[in-house]
């Protein structure tokens, strides 16, 4: 090959590079620069995962919402995972992929059972404090549980019934899951308020599994079976809306007594209509920002107060109408 040849081909070859490097440069940048993603992503100071018990209920969409604000208004990505529809097995699930994950922070409702509490000793262990919200676990090495004192709102669902009726009372219970450490609590409270009063006996109790309709059958096959019963208590959010349900489906010449648990706007509306006698209001906003604020403050400090109660009352009818 002469010379001027061999110059022919190095030029043509070297031409040749330079446009394919530069086609390289860019179809690369087109193909894979995603706008924004470095200079516009938002940076945060710390990733909290909070975990609820089912997404599709207004009671967990109230704390969810609560404790985005609160987190938002800090510099916190908190996000918020959880089943449509109640699944433990799913959420403790979800936590685990979260302590994989090296989140700062896990918020969650307590969980019965050993493998929740094993959990929050793995979390532990790898540096990730875990806070329960709405029930606790005591008995896990979780820092600290916020929200209601579920004991005593029990005890103020049976106090309200003993100012509010005269006579015998047989009550039926509906509750939204034996297993869960809040219902029982709310139950046994109501029980100790009762307890020595000859003219109140709980004479069924019956799981909703913390569904309206789960109620509504729960009050109508109790009712069936005892037709004694002349007051009901629902210790779970839909309760009281499944029971009012339950009860129109029966004959009966007296509806119940009814006391249900806290004020979904369904439930002060059937309070405002009469349909229910009162209801133990618990306040789902209030536990999301303390949540989050306690979060902050034990991961700025390594300490915060193992139990922190939200507030409880009792709101009867009239008392949403002023
Ligand atoms: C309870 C929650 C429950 C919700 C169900 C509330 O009263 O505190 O634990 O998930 O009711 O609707």
């Amino acid at each position: 090959m002469n010379n001027r040849k061999k110059t022919g081909l190095l030029t043509g070859g070297g031409i040749l590079f330079a446009v394919c490097f530069l086609l390289m440069l860019y179809f690369g940048k087109e193909t894979f620069y995603v706008e924004g993603t470095e200079q516009n992503s938002p940076s945060y100071d710390s990733h909290i995962v909070l975990l609820t018990e089912e997404t599709g209920n207004e009671y967990w969409q109230m704390i969810e919402q609560s404790a985005k604000q609160t987190a938002s208004n800090h510099d916190i990505y908190l996000e918020s995972i959880g089943p449509k529809k109640a699944d433990p097995d799913e959420v403790l699930r979800t936590m685990d992929q979260m302590i994989a994950a090296d989140v700062d922070g896990i918020i969650t409702q307590g969980l019965p059972g050993p493998r929740f509490r094993d959990l929050v000793a793995k979390a532990e262990e790898n540096g990730i404090p875990v806070l329960t919200v709405d029930s606790d676990m005591p008995d896990s090495e979780r820092r600290a549980y916020i929200g209601t004192d579920n004991y005593n709102s029990g005890k103020l669902a049976g106090e309200e019934l003993l100012r509010a009726t005269e006579g015998d009372q047989h009550v039926g219970i509906i509750t939204g899951n034996l297993e869960s450490l809040n219902q029982q609590e709310r139950i046994e409270g109501f029980e100790a308020a009762v307890e020595n009063v000859e003219r109140v006996d709980v004479v069924d109790i019956r799981e909703s599994n913390i569904t309206e309709v789960g109620a509504a059958q729960a009050a109508y096959s109790m009712m069936k079976q005892h037709s004694n019963i002349n007051a009901l208590f629902g210790t779970s959010a839909l309760d009281g809306i499944g029971m009012v349900q339950g009860v129109e489906d029966i004959t009966v010449w007296e509806r119940p007594y009814m006391i249900a648990f806290d004020i979904l706007p369904e439930t002060l509306t059937l309070l405002e209509e009469e349909k229910i006698d009162a209801t133990i209001a618990q306040y789902p906003e209030k536990m999301g920002e303390k949540a989050v604020k306690t979060m902050i403050e034990l991961l700025e400090t390594g300490y915060v107060a193992p139990r922190q109660h939200t507030e409880t009352d009792v709101i009867r009818q009239g008392d949403t109408t002023s």
